[in-house]
């Protein structure tokens, strides 16, 4: 605990000089205990089942403590381990203070916490409380008369009143928002699921259960709390009528509605203060005005938050590197002076990065996982890895519908049939997008199921598993898994690649993303190529000097020419 405050009153400043293209500049970063941290995010469901029953455990994350801890990552961030009924996997919660019976009990999750905290690494628990499972008991108490004391924990309208104004939900059948309850003739309001009931945050009684909570975990000694869905959680009561076709761009009628930062003080007061526990919120609202209200450090609110401008810039058909660059480059410039954003590439509610984003054929799959993974591991904000992408795992590619396991995917399927749109296109969309590509389980070995159960997983092992696993990643001093282990290794003894400046170096490059990373007299320069073919990048005014971290065995170089092999990434030391 000493040591965060120590951090947090600490200043360091920082004078970069930028490449060719920048000024130079000088600001002040504060350090942060959580600035340092690199985040491994898990899966429960999906890491390691021990009893049996094909659905990953908290005992099997415990089995595997040592491996966590081997990949040089200092903090775990746990998907929802919650009692739930699982409509979404956890994210509907029946009990949060109980541990998901499939996931075993609050013995395991004690142990879990201890063994993780004995290697030296945090651990940060997910918060879902936009909504909970229609299952839980305020929920059960809510539905059951109007006067109930629960009722106002969540979000009713009377339907003598006709259909309240339309509110699009982004995982029902039908695409709507309210459902129809008949034990009260009412609508309840649910922008997830119809299973995923939205929590009235207006009732300042339901804060205070939430911060109960948190308080709950918080003196269990857990680190951190990751807010899901948090820019949701303030709503106009009165909910008034949308525009048509409102739901096309509904982050814009849904995100950071009056009230959130006052909720989010208040929490901060309630909960953050008391603990020197980090946060994070999803989303990151509707522009930077609003990202930075949510982490700047006066206003005392969150420390960071995610955006989702990046990670949405994968589509079926490719995507181009010079927007990509352009979109990181924006928000690491807006926040370049106050606040603090995390880096991200993938996660549960994405596919798989190195199918998104790099290659993920045969060929090129390892050499594109590792340098996405140094993007990730170089860049600027605190980094969020998730499980699997330290090896290079890939897109299962699901073809049919009855395939998946994700509300999402079939909830959406049911919506373009409603509709009567063209369910081919979304499934071969699917294939490619779909949540459950990235949900497949762990893959430790090359045995049936990879590894991961000995009876029938919830969602099958990709069967590439065989030649990608992390047995034989182990051995392979050449492989992702050691590759990624470098870059941690990199990041937490080297501050640069923590509070360094970032300057992009010739932006319009069609391939190659390149950038600089300076902290006082030390200076490094990233070369990464996104392409499948060789690129080549002219850079007459650096001289290169030792070598960080290269994915190929040298760097071929032709005057002030440099030649990156298809995806090769670097990392080197620059005057
Ligand atoms: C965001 C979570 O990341 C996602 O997995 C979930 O389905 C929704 N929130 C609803 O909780």
């Amino acid at each position: 605990m000493t040591s965060k405050v120590l951090y947090a009153t600490l200043a360091v400043l920082i004078t970069f000089s930028c490449s060719q293209e920048e000024k130079t500049e000088s600001t002040t970063i504060t350090k942060a205990w959580w600035k340092e941290e690199i985040v491994y995010q898990i899966y429960p469901r999906s890491f390691k089942d021990t009893n049996g029953d094909g659905i990953g455990d908290l005992k099997g994350i415990i089995e595997e403590l040592n491996y966590i801890q081997s990949l040089g990552v200092t903090a775990v961030w746990l998907n929802p381990i919650y009692s739930s009924p699982n409509a979404d996997n956890g994210y509907d919660v029946s009990d949060y203070r109980g541990i998901m019976n499939e996931f075993g009990t609050m013995e395991d999750f004690d142990l879990m916490l201890a063994g993780i905290h004995k290697r030296g690494i945090k651990l940060i628990m997910d918060v879902v409380v936009n909504h909970s499972s229609d299952e839980h008991p305020w929920f059960q108490q809510s539905r059951s008369s109007r006067d109930n004391p629960y009722r106002d924990y969540y979000h009713w309208w009377p339907a003598e009143k006709g259909k309240p104004n339309y509110r699009y939900s982004l995982f029902d059948e039908q695409g709507d928002a309210w459902q129809y309850d008949s034990l009260t003739n009412s609508y309840y309001l649910h922008y997830f699921a119809a299973k995923q009931p939205d929590l009235k945050w207006e009732n300042p009684k339901v804060r205070q259960e939430v911060y109960d909570i948190m308080r709950f975990w918080a003196d269990k000694g857990v680190d951190g709390f990751r807010l899901d869905a948090f820019q949701f959680v303030a709503k106009d009561t009165t909910y008034p009528k949308f525009p048509d076709g409102f739901e096309k761009d509904f982050i814009q009628y849904y995100a950071m509605q009056p009230g959130i930062h006052d909720y989010l003080r208040e929490m901060n007061t309630e909960v953050f203060s008391k603990y020197k526990v980090m946060s994070v919120a999803e989303g990151a609202g509707r522009n930077f005005e609003d990202a930075h209200d949510l982490v700047d450090e006066v206003r005392k609110e969150l420390n960071m938050a995610y955006a989702f401008e990046g990670v949405d810039i994968a589509k079926p058909e490719g995507y181009d590197l010079v927007h990509f660059k352009k979109v990181f480059t924006k928000w690491d410039s807006a926040f370049a002076h106050d606040g603090w954003l995390s880096i991200f590439l993938a996660n549960h509610d994405q596919a798989r990065l190195v199918s998104r984003f790099g290659n993920d054929s045969p060929e090129f799959r390892d050499h594109s996982a590792k340098m996405l993974n140094t993007f990730i591991l170089s860049m600027r904000g605190t980094p969020y890895c998730y499980y699997g992408d330290e090896l290079g795992m890939t897109n299962i590619g699901f073809e049919r519908i009855e395939q998946y396991q994700d509300i999402a995917a079939i909830n959406g399927y049911k919506k373009m049939l409603n509709e009567g749109g063209d369910v081919e296109k979304y499934t071969r969309d699917l294939k490619f997008s779909s949540r459950d590509n990235g949900r497949t389980p762990m893959q430790w070995d090359e045995t049936l199921n990879a590894g991961f159960t000995s009876a029938t997983p919830w969602l099958p092992a990709n069967p590439n598993h065989v030649t990608l696993n992390v047995k034989q990643q182990q051995e392979d001093p050449n492989s992702v898994l050691n590759h990624f282990r470098k870059l941690t290794a990199l990041r937490k003894a080297e501050p640069v690649l923590v509070y360094g400046a970032y300057d992009i170096v010739q932006r319009e490059h069609p391939t190659v993303y390149a950038y600089t990373r300076t902290l006082e007299d030390r200076k490094v320069l990233v070369l990464l190529n996104f392409s499948v073919s060789e690129s080549k990048i002219d850079l007459p005014q650096i001289t290169i000097g030792k070598f960080w971290i290269n994915n190929y065995d040298d760097l071929r170089r032709e005057g002030d020419t440099i030649l990156l092999q298809p995806y090769q990434a670097v990392i080197v030391e620059v005057d």
